[in-house]
């Protein structure tokens, strides 16, 4: 997010320091140079079969009206069975899931239902683009906190300092985007501890619980004495492929999910209804098969742009989760990340996303891109072919 320097009369205040989405943007770059996009997390895979027969019945069934605001009642009794099978999790459908347009529109929902205009909400960076803003839509305060690099983990003493009367909540990504971190129990605890003594809730964006190659994913709901103050956003885009189909999920405490859907109604009345019906099916047909051969798949494309970036001399580490990798390019070129990630896209046909805009001071990302690997096995290494060969030539 830039500060504009402009005031435009017209339009609100709480608009002018938003800038357009750096990772959108990026996707049009690419387009234009007919370059590799590996900027934009989407895959260019098919979605199961059986999900997209699913959506196609549903259709016919003409499952086509306005589902339950909050729902549809079998999505929501897939997501309680999920919910308890998969992480011992005990969810009322009837009052604890809200299904909305994406996991987008869940974290704006939930920030607008429990965050008051002048609160502070603390966002870890570097962060997920969207956090910042959401908040500022709440006229809240985004109150950052630095993970520690090279791992990204995050010091609780750090963020004990930067709790304060005003502090609202805490968002955290897990499995992170950008930095594929997957927070440990011990540093889930911690936060979960800090937030009991200090009374603030904790909203936890877990789109990419499913993709996983190292350590355990621990939803923070399930922690000792946090169930009643963690909001649980998830949703189908990346479990399932379908970035383009926008059903999310909120799981909350029947208090605030009676907010988040009033909210949530008013936003977009509800999710489409015969994707719902579709994701219902996923859920309920899909077995540990599927999950672990998606994550099979990812692992080995995990490999494959790892060994690439690393070959043509990009400093990087494997992700422990979701499928991006934070790279480091100071060793190939002195340029900034946006100028590196131009000149890349029209010479080496390859796009990044540049990584300032994952960090609220720019300076941060400097020397930094990030790359996706949610693509086929040939798109990455045609990839990692133009990237070694532009480097090689001299970056
Ligand atoms: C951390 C994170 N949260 C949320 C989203 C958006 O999810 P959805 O497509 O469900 O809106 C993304 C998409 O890239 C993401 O990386």
């Amino acid at each position: 997010m830039s500060v504009s320097t402009k005031t435009p009369s017209r339009t609100a205040r709480r608009t002018w320091g938003f800038s357009e989405s750096v990772i959108r943007e990026m996707t049009r770059v690419a387009r234009a140079h007919d370059a590799i996009n590996l900027g934009q997390g989407f895959p260019d895979f098919p979605a199961p079969d059986l999900l997209k027969e699913a959506a196609c019945q549903a259709i016919r069934d003409d499952v086509n009206q306005y589902a339950v605001t909050w729902g549809a009642p079998r999505l929501r009794t897939a997501l309680e069975d999920k919910y308890r099978r998969v992480y011992g999790m005990e969810v009322e459908g009837d009052r604890e899931i809200t299904v909305t347009c994406g996991a987008t529109e869940a974290m704006a929902a939930v920030l607008l239902a429990v965050v008051d205009p002048g609160d502070e909400v603390i966002v870890p960076v570097p962060f997920y683009e969207n956090y910042g803003p959401d908040a500022v839509l709440c006229d809240a305060t985004p109150v950052h906190l630095p993970l520690e690099a090279p791992d990204f983990h995050l010091d609780i003493d750090r963020l004990r300092g930067l709790v304060t009367e005003k502090t609202r909540a805490i968002i955290l990504n897990t499995p992170n985007n950008p930095t594929g971190r997957v927070f440990t129990r011990e540093e889930l605890q911690a936060v979960a501890d800090l937030a009991i003594e200090r009374d603030f809730l904790v909203i936890t964006d877990e789109i990419y619980e499913h993709i996983l190659y190292e350590g355990e994913h621990i939803p923070v709901a399930t922690l000792e004495g946090m169930r009643d103050r963690t909001i649980t956003v998830s949703g189908f885009s990346k479990t399932f492929s379908i970035t383009g189909w926008r059903v999310g999920t909120i799981v909350a405490p029947p208090d605030l999910t009676a907010a988040i859907r009033k909210v949530h109604d008013f936003l977009t009345v509800g999710a489409p209804a015969p994707l719902q019906e579709a994701c219902a099916v996923g859920l309920e047909s899909l077995g540990p098969e599927y999950y672990q051969e998606m994550v099979d798949k990812y692992r080995e494309r995990r490999t494959i742009l790892v060994d690439g970036l690393q070959s043509a001399g990009f400093r990087c580490a494997p992700p422990a989760g979701a499928y991006y990798i934070l790279a480091d390019f100071s060793e190939i070129s002195p340029l900034d990340d946006v100028e590196f990630s131009l000149r890349l896209t029209r010479e080496a046909g390859v796009t990044p996303v540049p990584a300032s805009s994952f960090f609220h001071d720019p300076a941060m990302g400097r020397n930094l891109v990030r790359f996706v690997f949610c693509k086929e096995n040939h798109t990455l290494e045609a990839a990692a072919e133009r990237l070694r060969a532009f480097t090689g030539a001299g970056g």
